[in-house]
């Protein structure tokens, strides 16, 4: 008999990770990875969906492929495609595919809308209003300001931004440019800033909360520490050169970004915690979604949460919803996953998850991602044109090197490369985009999975390449 036939949909390092983890199911013969990267055609059983030569990147495309080739089960990534309803398409075609439809999408593709159902539903939030006019929320922060001189607010784009749509403030000057930034012509994140939150800025540890669903039961994933901003704290001369270079006049803002890298398991998600998130957070979240709107919630679900600790008691608060994986996390936590990553998929589409017994590693998983950085780069005779670096302008398109020197045992998933052809007729690996390539260094203590990874990434090379060094200290 002939092993099953899946298609991921992801074009970055989480679809690496999920393609790897397909592949490691005996059941599974073939993983095409729509529209993938060079990454995806590196790995055992992979290759990237293509026909007549070309890769397959809309969603009819998509369909059409996976009618030719026989796909048993598509998986989707990234938010995008599910917001313009690639479920309900597949649907429609009677095609199985894991992911929720258009219609839940809204939980992540508008956050004051998320804020708004998540109030309504008793879970708890951060305080918050919503905008849709600069000046009433100006007025807004400058109120908040005056009532409250000690605290700050966190100002969100509404629409999808490519998790880049926050701008955590420190001062009311802060919080002022950044709603005019998001609101005003030449808009930061486009038409998804028509709209704002403004949240107040909530002291406490981030966990990134991940739990998968067919709509009846609601399984808690395992769990990643994650590193939002783009350089370490104490990196002040490069924070304030990169807000210089991407005409960010509040000099000393540390952006943030999608994800440098981070680690699995989380080091104070226990089994208490947990249970707190599942019970007032995640269950409630999907229950009273179907309720309220007739949608069944089905597939991946991850929350943005800030833990305070308030009377000795650890209290969770929803900062966003995103209505898939997380990348990089998945990349961090995946190759932990030992239950069938096919199985787990089918059970989400079987509504069968209630017997399924989600297994994981007892190993650290460590990952850094390497991004493409600042670079000063001569363009006609004498000038100089230097780009920040991500998350801000970047070059692409550089020479990478050095993949084959890592060790064997160092997982190595691509968020944005392409092979090439060079000038000399080698096929060779290229940059593509902001975040270049995340390598996972696995352990059984977080020291010796983040020696494996550090060790590792020091032999990669591509101009501009960096990565945080703090992680998991
Ligand atoms: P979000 O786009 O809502 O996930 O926010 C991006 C990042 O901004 C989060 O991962 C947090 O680090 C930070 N953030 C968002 N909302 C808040 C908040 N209310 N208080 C403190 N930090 C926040
Ligand atoms: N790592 C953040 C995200 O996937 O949205």
């Amino acid at each position: 008999m002939s092993g099953a036939k899946v298609l991921v949909v992801d074009a970055g390092g989480r679809g690496n990770a999920i393609a790897h983890a397909f592949a490691r199911s005996p059941q599974v013969e073939a993983i095409y990875v729509a529209q993938g990267n060079a990454g995806s055609t590196l790995m055992e059983k992979c290759s990237m969906a293509a026909e007549g030569g070309k890769s397959v990147k809309e969603i009819p495309a998509m369909i059409a492929f996976a009618r030719k080739r026989e796909i048993d089960l598509t998986f989707v990534g990234p938010e995008g495609l599910l917001s313009e309803g690639i479920v309900n398409s597949f649907h429609e075609e009677d095609l199985s595919i894991v992911g929720p439809q258009r219609e839940a999408t809204i939980l992540e593709g508008s956050k004051c809308d998320a804020k708004d159902f998540l109030k309504s539903i008793g879970v708890p939030v951060p305080a918050y209003r919503n905008f849709s006019d600069q000046k009433e929320a100006k007025e807004y922060v400058s109120q908040y300001y005056g009532d409250n001189p000690d605290e700050n607010l966190v100002i969100k784009a509404d629409g999808l931004a490519a998790g880049k749509g926050s701008i955590v403030c420190s001062s009311e000057e802060e919080a002022l440019s950044s709603v005019g930034r998001i609101m005003v012509a030449p808009r930061l994140f486009g038409k998804a800033g028509r709209r704002i939150v403004v949240e107040e800025r909530l002291r406490g540890r981030e966990l990134m909360f991940f739990a998968v669903t067919d709509g009846k039961t609601v399984l808690p994933l395992e769990s990643a520490m994650d590193y939002k901003r783009a350089f370490a704290p104490d990196e002040t001369v490069a924070i304030r050169l990169f807000n210089k270079l991407s005409g960010n006049p509040n000099l000393d803002n540390n952006p943030n970004t999608g994800g440098m890298g981070g680690y699995s398991p989380h080091p104070w998600l226990d089994k208490e915690l947990t249970e707190t998130i599942m019970t007032t957070i995640v269950v409630p979240t999907v229950t009273r979604f179907k309720e309220l709107t007739g949608v069944n919630y089905s597939g991946m679900i991850y929350f943005g949460l800030m833990v305070s600790e308030e009377d000795g008691k650890k209290v969770p608060r929803v900062l966003e919803i995103n209505v898939r994986l997380g990348d990089p996390e998945t990349e961090l936590i995946l190759p932990r996953l030992e239950t069938d990553m096919y199985d787990l998929s089918r059970a989400v589409l079987d509504k069968e998850l209630d017997a399924m017994e989600l297994e994981w590693s007892p190993d650290y998983c460590m990952g850094i991602c390497a991004i493409s950085g600042r670079v000063v780069k001569p363009v006609t005779s004498g000038a100089q044109e230097e780009r920040p670096g991500y998350p801000g302008p970047h070059y692409t398109n550089m020479p990478i090197r050095g993949l084959d020197k890592v060790d064997p045992d160092v997982l190595v998933y691509h968020n944005g490369t392409a092979l090439r052809t060079d000038a000399q007729g080698k096929e060779r690996l290229y940059t593509t985009g902001g975040r270049v390539l995340t390598l996972v260094g696995r352990g059984g203590s977080l020291e010796q999975a983040r020696a494996r990874a550090y060790e590792n990434i020091k032999k990669i090379r591509f101009n501009g390449i960096r990565y945080r060094h703090d992680m998991g200290l």
